[in-house]
């Protein structure tokens, strides 16, 4: 195996000497040292797990700005859209309202906002030439057309998606319906929202300068924060709670499960509720999705508690190796809703593989470099590709007519992970052949991102929404996306 001389400067950062010797086909697993998937580092679980403010209204001004930042264990500079920390407010929206909100932009350097799983107009959904400048702001104003579900809000100006969110811009999106309230479904106290992002921290900074190497396998840090901050407790009543969950990370998986081995209901995902709960012990969340979980304390004894983890998976390198826990739960005096939730909800209409009138395949990396070769410095290498194609804001690759079903086939030839994430509309899965071979509980709903592990390669029956215009199609491990693994297609009318 053709292997890259790495020299770490004083700095820590991996500078390439050789030549491209970062084939596909290295496994990253067994780099040594691996700079790229730090050992986590957890911390005491005595911070009282924060819950995120929500934006009153169906508008307003997110302001991008610096921000001082408390993470439970010490303070930090960071991004947000107010000023209470990173991450930006919930955006608590129904069904059939419109929303408007204006983005401020204190930054010294172009952004925008996505809205990540929302059908939006094109002009309306942060595409990276829509970048609005330092000292100006953008309205943004659409109807909310979603199911009920917990959808997010990030930056996607050209090239510093990665850095933005990861320095701390992002924010949920939960949208409720009729559908959804109809059921018996833990809420109030007993329904938490919760953000889980790596960071690296261990400095005391938070700063974003990815080495090459960091960029071959994304960046992760060794501080997992939950809504902001680091290892903290959260206190559950007695009896089931819902845990609706963001992995808003750039690049770490998580593979989520209770320390008490207890088995959790799946009953939601990227688009909204399933059609019935699967009970599971595990879920593999990537970059970008969401699940919604429900988890029985109702026999637990007060002053009893139990971890939120992430266990090792295989497929993964070196961060599948990792089991880490993520936040405690520690279950309160006070008696909540003891009595069973609803397990089944109403049917998802996904699209139908028999309606498709086209096949396309994507071959998400493992393409052949090309000429762009490794940076010296740090920063993008441009060797992350789909189809061999690397980000063109003047190429648009494929060209689809509204109202339609396709199937499209996402391969993964190379050693890496990548969550492939479709702008404008949530999708169904059909089938996951290579690697697991299967679908998991959370990916039998309405999708926007789903994880292809190497060698796996994922069916999606699309029907495309009635929203024409220019969408993007892009990994969604941040820095695969900054270093050019995105695609842009056409809806027609
Ligand atoms: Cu969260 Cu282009 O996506
Ligand atoms: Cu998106
Ligand atoms: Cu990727």
């Amino acid at each position: 195996m053709n292997r890259s001389i790495m020299v770490f400067s004083l700095a820590g950062t991996a500078l390439i000497l050789g030549a491209c010797g970062m084939s596909h086909g290295t496994d990253h697993a067994n780099h040594a040292p691996d700079v790229a998937a730090p050992k986590v580092v957890e911390g005491a679980f005595t911070t009282p797990l924060p819950r995120v403010p929500v934006l009153p209204g169906t508008g307003g001004t997110l302001t991008a700005r610096s921000v001082r930042h408390d993470g439970g264990a010490g303070s930090f500079d960071a991004l947000g859209y107010g000023a209470s920390g990173m991450l930006g407010p919930t955006l608590d929206l129904r069904t059939g309202q419109v929303l408007s909100l204006t983005l401020e932009n204190r930054l010294s350097e172009p952004t925008n906002l996505h809205w990540h799983g929302l059908t939006v107009p094109a002009e309306q959904d942060g595409h990276p030439d829509s970048a609005t400048a330092p000292g100006a702001s953008k309205a943004y104003s659409f109807p909310v057309v979603q199911r009920a579900g917990l959808y997010w809000y990030h930056p996607h100006a050209h090239g510093t998606t990665a850095k933005q969110a990861y320095l701390g811009l992002a924010g949920l999106i939960r949208v409720a319906d009729d559908a959804e309230e109809s059921f018996a479904l833990p809420s109030g106290r007993d329904e938490h929202l919760l953000v889980l992002q790596d960071k690296r921290l261990a400095s005391g900074v938070l700063s974003y300068s990815p080495s090459s190497e960091e960029v071959m396998t994304g960046l992760m840090g060794e501080t997992i924060l939950v809504n902001g901050v680091a290892s903290p407790v959260a206190t559950l009543r007695r009896g089931w709670n819902r845990l609706r969950i963001l992995n808003g990370s750039n690049a770490r998986l998580f593979q989520l499960a209770l320390e008490n081995g207890a088995s959790m209901r799946v009953i939601g995902t990227d688009g909204g509720l399933l059609d019935a709960a699967a009970t599971s012990r595990t879920v593999l969340l990537g970059p970008g999705e969401r699940v919604d979980l429900l988890v029985d304390f109702s026999k637990s004894a007060a002053g009893e508690s139990t971890y939120l983890k992430s266990t090792a998976f295989t497929g993964g390198g070196a961060q599948g190796s990792q089991e880490f826990r993520l936040l405690k739960f520690l279950v309160d005096r006070e008696i909540g809703d003891t009595t069973a939730p609803d397990l089944s909800y109403a049917p998802l209409g996904l699209p139908s593989q028999t309606n498709s009138v086209r096949t396309r395949r994507f071959e998400m990396g493992g393409m052949d470099h090309g000429t762009g070769g490794h940076s010296m410095s740090s920063g993008a290498t441009g060797m992350h590709r789909i189809n061999g194609k690397s980000w063109d804001p003047l190429r648009v690759d494929d060209t689809v007519v509204a109202g339609s079903t396709e199937i499209w086939e996402f391969g993964n030839p190379s050693d890496e992970i990548h969550p492939v994430h479709i702008h404008g509309m949530q999708f169904g899965l059909l089938e996951r052949t290579g690697g697991r071979a299967e679908l998991l509980a959370h990916e039998r709903g309405w999708k926007d991102t789903f994880v292809l592990l190497p060698g796996e390669t994922v069916r999606a029956a699309i029907r495309f929404p009635d929203q024409p215009g220019v969408f993007l199609l892009h990994c969604h491990n941040l820095e695969h996306e900054d270093d050019g693994m995105m695609l842009q297609f056409r809806i027609l009318p």
